[in-house]
């Protein structure tokens, strides 16, 4: 099939794009050229989603049989998009969040919880990131009535991830014993459970679910079968690079005390009370969805960011701060040696 990307080059995009490519499809992606290159073998249609100009040219290059917008944060914009493109494909599937719902991350999220109410002409500062992907799904739905896709993701994992959450993670790991200290602090309980998902699972799904004619929205997060450990994960690190770390457990409570952020400085830790992992992907499944196990998914993260004599990983820049340096880690851990010479740990 012909696919178009809105976006396509970075994490996500990126993903779909080289999915589609290896299952035979042929894929168009639609960006500026300016964040990253192009996965090789598609057709990179260069312009700015902001104009319109832009985005009717690029429905010149049409019709494809499916849209896959990764790269829609504003209503007013996605709005545009989907009006520039209503006659060029059967559906526009928008890559959404479960941010979009009220519940999160009060209470585990099912496909029916409720949703923010933005409405589909919203601009930037009308509402925080998930009350804006909830407006831009109405705008889509304004122009493909009937004909769109919304696939609200849970925490995306994988090689390429710009965000910084498992680079953060490997690189510190990588480094214990060299650059860094041996002893790695890690935080709460090692039985925590995470249940992130693998951008190339959600390619994957997304495939499927064009090739299916599924409508309408889904949830697609980690499955239960997917759940696993903060232990194991910082366990899968350590196998994948081959490091001498030791993880040094620090009770959560006593983190916070200290000011340590939860999810920045220690990537992807939430105490359980805090962020449920446990959401309803029946629904998904049913239709096709399959996660990989953690472990795999930390392997080929740790493959790409050595990749090219270690070239990667030493050029990463994350999108957003992640981790703690090495002073605030070492005077995170003595105070916490105090704490346990003390007696009071625990
Ligand atoms: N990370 C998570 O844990 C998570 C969780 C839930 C949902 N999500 C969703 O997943 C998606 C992640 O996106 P991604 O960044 O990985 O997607 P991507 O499609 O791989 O990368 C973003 C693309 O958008 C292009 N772009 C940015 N501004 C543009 C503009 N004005 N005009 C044209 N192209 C533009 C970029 O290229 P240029 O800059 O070169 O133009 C790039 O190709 C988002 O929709 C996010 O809401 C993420």
């Amino acid at each position: 099939m012909r696919l178009l990307i809105v976006g396509g080059s970075r994490f996500l995009g990126r993903a779909v794009a080289e999915t589609a490519l290896a299952a035979g499809h042929e894929v168009t992606v639609f960006n500026r050229g300016r964040s990253a290159p192009d996965v090789p073998g598609v057709t990179a249609v260069r312009g700015d989603r902001e104009s319109e100009a832009d985005l009717e040219r690029l429905a010149g290059h049409g019709p494809w049989d499916a849209i896959v917008d990764t790269s829609g944060y504003v209503p007013q914009v996605v709005g545009r998009s989907a009006r520039a493109l209503a006659g060029s494909s059967p559906v526009y599937v928008f890559m959404s969040t479960c941010s979009v719902f009220t519940d999160w991350p009060l209470r585990p999220l099912a496909d029916d919880s409720p949703v923010y109410a933005c409405p589909p002409d919203a601009g930037p500062d009308d509402g925080d990131y998930g009350a804006l992907k909830a407006g831009c799904e109405r705008a889509v739905d304004r122009d493909f009535p009937g004909r769109t896709l919304h696939l609200r993701l849970g925490l995306l994992l994988g090689p390429y991830e710009d965000v910084g959450r498992l680079p953060t993670l490997l690189l510190r790991i990588a480094d214990a014993g060299g650059a860094r200290d041996e002893r790695v602090l890690a935080p709460g309980d090692p039985a925590y459970q995470v249940r992130p998902i693998d951008v190339r699972d959600v390619a994957r799904f997304t495939l499927g679910a064009i090739e299916q004619r599924l409508r309408g929205a889904y949830l697609v997060t980690g499955t239960p079968a997917s759940a696993t450990t903060y232990g194991e994960l910082l366990q899968s690190c350590i196998d994948a690079t081959g490091s001498p770390a030791r993880l040094e457990w620090v009770d959560g409570a006593f983190l916070t005390r200290h000011n340590v952020a939860m999810w920045t400085e220690l990537p992807l830790w939430v105490p359980p009370e805090d962020v449920p992992w446990d959401n309803d992907t029946s629904r998904a499944e049913a239709a096709g969805l399959r996660c990989r196990p953690l472990r795999e998914t930390v392997a080929d993260t740790w493959a790409w960011l050595a990749a090219d004599d270690g070239k990667v990983r030493h050029s990463y820049r994350p999108n957003r701060p992640h981790g703690l340096d090495q002073d605030r880690e070492r005077e995170v851990l003595a105070a916490w040696d105090a704490e346990k010479a003390s007696g009071s740990a625990g």
